[in-house]
């Protein structure tokens, strides 16, 4: 029986870019999941949040865990190419994560901080995180390959937004910039950059062409 080799050739930069998006997917999960258990490490909006609607904050955070710790393993080619059974169904598993959190932060976003433009940044991400996703989701189905990564690498820059959130505030309160002041631009700043790099990463031209 001849061997099949299921060595997939990755481009440099596609390598690095994975690197860094899931470590710092890894910190925040592990920072995330050490919040739900340890409520001294539980910021006011957190805590805010939990005396307002505990079930959606906490169906929120534990789907939003489970998406950004699942979602960066789905860009793996190699685990596409010798795995596709746990692929397929960690893929279920970002969609129905994915589903449940943004659900719930569609709920949380006209409660949440950083007044008018805080809860229309939240409530656009939300809607656009379930729709994207959703676009993925019926591109795989449907076995349209390319439109199902396209969808996802949009998907996973608004998921990511969990990432960029947790470096900006702490960058723009360490700049001496008020709580108050930085709450409504960051509930912006999270992902319309993520969503732009993404649209530039898909139009970029590319030198490989693997699948
Ligand atoms: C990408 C779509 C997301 C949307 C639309 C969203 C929306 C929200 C909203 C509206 C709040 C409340 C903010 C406030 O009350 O001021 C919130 C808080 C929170 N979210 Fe998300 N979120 C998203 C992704 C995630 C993910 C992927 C995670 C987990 C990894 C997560 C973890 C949290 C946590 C822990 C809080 C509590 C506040 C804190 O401690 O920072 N979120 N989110």
């Amino acid at each position: 029986m001849p061997s099949v080799s299921t060595h997939v050739p990755t481009a440099p930069s596609r390598r690095i870019a994975w690197g860094v998006m899931t470590f710092f997917a890894i910190v925040v999960v592990t920072m995330v999941l050490l919040t739900i258990v340890t409520p001294a490490m539980q910021s006011p909006v957190y805590t805010g949040r939990r005396d307002d609607l505990p079930v959606a904050l906490y169906t929120h955070v534990i789907a939003g865990a489970v998406a950004l710790g699942t979602g960066a393993f789905q860009f793996s080619r190699r685990l596409r190419a010798r795995r596709l059974a746990v692929h397929r169904l960690m893929g279920r598993s970002y969609v129905v994560a994915v589903a449940l959190s943004g659900t719930a932060g569609l709920a949380m976003a006209p409660l949440s901080d950083g007044g008018l433009a805080g809860h229309f940044g939240f409530g656009g991400m939300a809607l656009l995180w379930l729709i994207t996703t959703a676009c993925a989701f019926t591109a795989a189905r449907a076995r349209r390959i390319d439109d199902h990564e396209r969808w996802m690498i949009r998907s996973y820059a608004l998921t990511l937004a969990a990432v960029t959130l947790r470096l900006y505030l702490p960058a723009m309160l360490v700049a001496g910039i008020p709580f108050d002041s930085a709450y409504p631009a960051i509930a912006w700043l999270c992902w319309v950059p993520n969503l732009v790099i993404a649209e530039w990463w898909l139009l970029r031209p590319r030198k490989e062409s693997v699948r």
